[in-house]
């Protein structure tokens, strides 16, 4: 989420020249990764913002992912439900053979009838499935679009799969099926900078967490015949200036004018592609109409997380969080070291970004995410923010009321802080080392 407002950045740019453009996703829009039940709410709430944004920035289409699955049948219903970019997916279908969501679109693009289809991954868990998405099954991609392709191809000038399956399947389907043209595929976090070609299939491939934005230029010279590449007309243009300047052409290339004029008359009546793969990076800036929209977002989480607050737990749970002044009294000069270190001010670096309530940052910046007692979205407690003691000891009510029986975890292992130094975050975490700056007796 934190990239929208550059690919808006981005896409702008693009777009800015009036070229007629189609702008597509490959999948798993939401979540990357098998959300528990109480994460669910926010992850509509954050789908809701994504879609609003990619409406904004002028998504066509998306593909079904397989995680998407995971949000649960209603909540992935609403969310299609409420946006003009189209979810799409052919082969997930119900127990009576239809489609859930639409299996394809028809767009036109400049003066080109554009077909698009979109297939989801088998690659389902199918417990999570019949849980989260009951009577719902994900049909071979390969069979569904050789039956489908026949009747969109009458449709249309130009066939586009929108596929959440991997380069290597996206390349079964390319020998597989006759008939498409592209395939806009996902899920493998391919870096693909020119597009494979497959028999008459160009394979592109989406590069994950929108890091990075593929983009594919077809110029149609009248009716397609064939694709070639930008880079050997501009390289076939190269060798006919060097053969009229009297040089010699490299290997492989016609050695008189008329042959290597005929070969480049041959590659420009094809239709040219020039494929790149453009990394986000900070040259592109915030979109200031798609950070509002965050901005918005988190100001709203905020008002929800204050209206939810829960001083303390009171449960009589035994075994429980209880937050690091209950450390103080007994381990004083830890405590002073502990509240000298990043760890006791991880949530004041949220505040700039007024991501204090965002699901995204929590787990990582305060203590006990979603653990019975611990900080929740539904019962969030002020004194559980920041990386506390139990972050890396557990959970400590028990050893408070009786150090002599209960202990801690001594030694936190490098499993602990490796739960939120992973390499996103964190691309420069050493155990050995960094354990050493965290808990000190003065
Ligand atoms: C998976 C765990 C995790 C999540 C999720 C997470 N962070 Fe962090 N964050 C870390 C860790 C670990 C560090 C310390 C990095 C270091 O030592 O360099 C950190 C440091 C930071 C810092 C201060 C260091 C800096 O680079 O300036 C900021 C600001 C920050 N995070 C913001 C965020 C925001 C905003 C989000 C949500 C969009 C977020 N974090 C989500 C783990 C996480
Ligand atoms: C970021 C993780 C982290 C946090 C937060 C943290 N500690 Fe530690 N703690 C450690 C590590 C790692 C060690 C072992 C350090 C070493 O190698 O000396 C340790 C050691 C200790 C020990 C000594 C254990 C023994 O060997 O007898 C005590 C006591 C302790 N911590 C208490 C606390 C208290 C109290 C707090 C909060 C005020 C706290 N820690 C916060 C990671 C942490
Ligand atoms: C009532 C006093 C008291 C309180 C409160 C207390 N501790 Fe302890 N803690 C002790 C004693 C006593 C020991 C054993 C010390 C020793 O053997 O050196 C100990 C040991 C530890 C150890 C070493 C692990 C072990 O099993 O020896 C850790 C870690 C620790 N405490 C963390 C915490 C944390 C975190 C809190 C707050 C949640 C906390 N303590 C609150 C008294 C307390
Ligand atoms: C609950 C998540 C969490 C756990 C567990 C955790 N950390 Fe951190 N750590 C953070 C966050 C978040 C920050 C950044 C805080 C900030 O800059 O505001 C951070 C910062 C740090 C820093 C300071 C980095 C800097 O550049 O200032 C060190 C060192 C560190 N952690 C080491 C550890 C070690 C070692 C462990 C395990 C013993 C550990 N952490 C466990 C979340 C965690």
């Amino acid at each position: 989420m934190g990239g929208l407002p550059r690919r808006a950045t981005f896409i702008k740019q693009e777009i800015s020249d009036g070229v007629p453009t189609l702008i597509l996703d490959s999948g798993n829009l939401f979540t990357k990764k098998v959300l528990s039940e109480p994460a669910l709410e926010n992850a509509v709430r954050k789908g809701e913002l994504i879609l609003r944004a990619m409406e904004t920035m002028g998504y066509k289409a998306a593909a079904v992912g397989e995680m998407d699955l995971y949000l649960g049948r209603e909540n992935l219903d609403r969310l299609a439900g409420s946006t003009s970019v189209k979810f799409l997916s052919a082969n997930l279908k119900s127990a009576n053979g239809r489609p859930v969501y639409s299996p394809y679109t028809i767009t036109t693009v400049g003066k080109i009838k554009v077909g698009i289809f979109g297939l989801t991954s088998r690659d389902v868990d199918v417990k999570m499935m019949e849980q989260r998405f009951p009577g719902v099954w994900v049909d071979d991609p390969i069979t569904t679009a050789s039956a489908l392709l026949p009747k969109l191809r009458k449709k249309t000038d130009l066939i586009v799969a929108l596929t959440h399956i991997g380069v290597g399947k996206d390349k079964e389907l390319a020998r597989s099926v006759k008939g498409i043209d592209v395939i806009v595929g996902g899920k493998s976090r391919t870096w693909l900078k020119n597009p494979l070609q497959v028999r008459s299939t160009l394979i592109t491939s989406g590069y994950f967490q929108g890091r990075a934005m593929g983009r594919l230029f077809l110029s149609f010279r009248g009716k397609h015949a064939g694709w070639t590449g930008g880079n050997r007309i501009d390289f076939l243009k190269e060798q006919l200036q060097v053969l009229e300047k009297g040089g010699d052409v490299l290997p492989g290339v016609p050695g008189d004018r008329e042959g290597l004029t005929r070969e480049l008359d041959k590659a420009r009546s094809m239709t040219r592609i020039d494929g790149d793969m453009i990394t986000l990076t900070e040259r592109f800036g915030d979109d200031r109409q798609i950070a509002s929209f965050i901005r918005d977002y988190r100001k709203e989480l905020k008002k929800q997380a204050q209206a939810r607050v829960v001083e303390s737990v009171t449960s009589d749970t035994p075994d429980r969080y209880l937050g690091s002044k209950a450390c103080v009294d007994c381990h004083r000069t830890r405590s002073a070291f502990w509240a000298g270190t990043a760890h006791a001010r991880a949530l004041s670096a949220l505040v700039p970004k007024g991501a204090e309530a965002d699901h995204d940052c929590l787990p990582c910046h305060v203590t006990g995410y979603l653990k019975p007692t611990g900080y929740t979205p539904a019962a969030p407690r002020p004194d559980l923010v920041n990386v506390q003691c139990e972050a890396c000891h557990g959970k400590g009510s028990l050893h408070v009321s009786s150090p002599d029986i209960y202990g801690l975890i001594k030694m936190p292992p490098a499993s602990i802080c490796l739960g939120c130094h992973i390499a996103d975050h964190d691309d420069d975490f050493d155990y050995i080392r960094d354990r050493r700056l965290v808990c000190e007796d003065l």
